[in-house]
């Protein structure tokens, strides 16, 4: 495992921790990869009973590399190939039950595989936020159908379409995280959950699990998502809200699409 995604395994807990503060833990396509690695061991290893996703630095994860957006864009490389689709693919088949601990800006991918995870524990500084359609795209990860069954469609509407960032407290409300606690007693929360997830009879949590989600399903949706993904990644708008991104300014939506 590289320095950027950190797994290790105590007490039937893996935790991955994403670990690229300077960036906001901004997830690359290398990272992405070693993170579905991590998955696919915690999946084999028997002495794994629950995973625990957090992030290190102040933020839990800023989203997709927006430099690797623009990266695929240029290389016309099919986004069903990219890492970030396998990962997907892993979380809505993964079996076991996965805790998230959220803290400081959820972005993005950040928001989105939080709906493949079990368990979510925000902190009471987290803003988490779906900016796709700031960016000129579209919503990824079955959250077109996941969020809205969350939080109900006014609110995922709200969410996807203006990106603005929900704070801990109205997620927890909303039913996107199970719990709001200070940040200060984030990670032992977290912690305290996927202990008690692992103290349970695992035969029983997976098949709770496989009964409560259609994996399947999600990933048809998934490739639905993409598709449309793809042909916005090079499109005009995407490629100026790119551009703004990286010379740090707002983009200009005026021309229209
Ligand atoms: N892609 C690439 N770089 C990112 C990033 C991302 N998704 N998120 C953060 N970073 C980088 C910033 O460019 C900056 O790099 P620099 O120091 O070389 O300039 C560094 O991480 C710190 O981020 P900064 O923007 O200075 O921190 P902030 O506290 O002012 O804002 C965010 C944090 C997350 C709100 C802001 O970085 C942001 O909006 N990021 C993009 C989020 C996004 O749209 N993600 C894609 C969703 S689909």
């Amino acid at each position: 495992m590289s320095d950027l995604v950190l797994s290790a395994v105590e007490d039937g807990v893996q935790t991955i921790t994403l670990n690229r503060p300077e960036k906001k833990n901004a997830l690359t396509d290398a990272m992405y990869g070693q993170l579905v690695a991590a998955l696919e061991q915690g999946a084999v290893d028997p002495a794994v009973r629950v995973v625990l996703i957090r992030g290190e630095g102040d933020a839990f994860t800023g989203g997709n590399d927006i430099g690797d957006f623009m990266m695929i864009a240029a290389s016309g490389r099919p986004v069903g190939e990219a890492s970030v689709f396998r990962l997907l693919k892993a979380l809505a088949r993964f079996e076991k039950p996965i805790v998230a601990a959220v803290h400081g800006f959820a972005v993005g991918i950040g928001v989105t595989l939080l709906l493949h995870c079990d368990m979510v524990i925000v902190a009471d500084d987290a803003k988490l936020s779906t900016p796709f359609v700031n960016l000129a795209l579209v919503p990824e990860a079955a959250s077109t159908i996941l969020l809205v069954q969350r939080i109900g469609h006014v609110r995922a509407y709200q969410m996807f379409a203006l990106g603005e960032p929900v704070d801990g407290a109205t997620a927890a409300a909303w039913g996107l995280a199970n719990a709001v606690v200070p940040r200060a007693e984030l990670d032992a929360a977290a912690r305290k959950a996927a202990k008690a997830l692992a103290a349970r009879a695992p035969g029983s949590l997976r098949a709770t699990k496989l009964l409560m989600r259609e994996a399947e399903a999600l990933i048809a949706q998934m490739n639905r998502e993409n598709a449309e993904f793809e042909s916005r990644l090079s499109s005009a708008e995407a490629v100026e809200a790119f551009t703004a991104f990286a010379q740090k300014r707002a983009p200009d939506f005026s021309k229209g699409a």
